[in-house]
């Protein structure tokens, strides 16, 4: 189990929308005595403005800049950084994301995680509803996406939010001792 913190280990999570990215994150950075960079309250700050409210006035692509321009601003701080589902959409960031191991991919099916999101008026995406359906359909995009990022997948589903950790801190433990770090 990996319990020391090294100041070469900043794991980032990706995954899509519901993928329990950010509760997950504050769990692994807890157990590291770390902070956690989530990257939408990130750029929420810096922006002034909601996910939403930014969506609505600069458009997708306008959030998508905000995005990698804080992708860029995070990576390699010694924190966990918990991104949006749709970080890895930009060559720039996943080639970004290569660059700065380990990634950690939630991997959820859109059946399991349009329970939890349905009706969340904070995520833009789904706001016109549909949540199946278009989990369904960014997921045939973003898993080849996912999985060319990943350097480990964590499959979600009936597992609790516990034994998620514990094979997360299992595979770390893993990565650290591989590089010595
Ligand atoms: C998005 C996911 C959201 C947020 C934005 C777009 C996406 O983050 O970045 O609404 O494209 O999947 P979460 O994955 O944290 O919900």
């Amino acid at each position: 189990m990996a319990k020391k913190y090294s100041d070469q280990l900043s794991p980032i999570l990706i995954g899509l929308m519901g993928s329990g990215k950010s509760s997950i994150g504050r769990r692994l950075a807890k157990h590291f005595g770390i902070g956690l960079i989530d990257l939408d309250d990130y750029i929420v700050r810096k922006a002034g403005q909601s996910i939403p409210d930014i969506f609505s006035e600069r458009g997708e692509e306008g959030f998508r800049d905000m995005e990698s321009r804080a992708l860029r601003e995070v990576l390699g701080k010694p924190a966990v950084i918990a991104t949006g589902g749709g970080a890895v959409l930009r060559e720039e960031n996943r080639e970004l994301l290569k660059c700065h191991p380990p990634v950690i991919w939630l991997k959820a099916s859109p059946e399991f995680l349009a329970n939890r999101i349905d009706g969340d008026s904070n995520r833009p995406l789904i706001a016109a509803g549909g949540t199946l359906k278009k989990l369904q359909q960014l997921a045939e995009i973003r898993y080849p996406l996912y999985e060319r990022c990943a350097d480990f997948t964590l499959p979600r589903g009936d597992m609790t939010k516990r034994e998620a950790l514990h094979s997360i801190l299992r595979f770390l433990a893993a990565w650290q001792a591989d590089r010595g770090v």
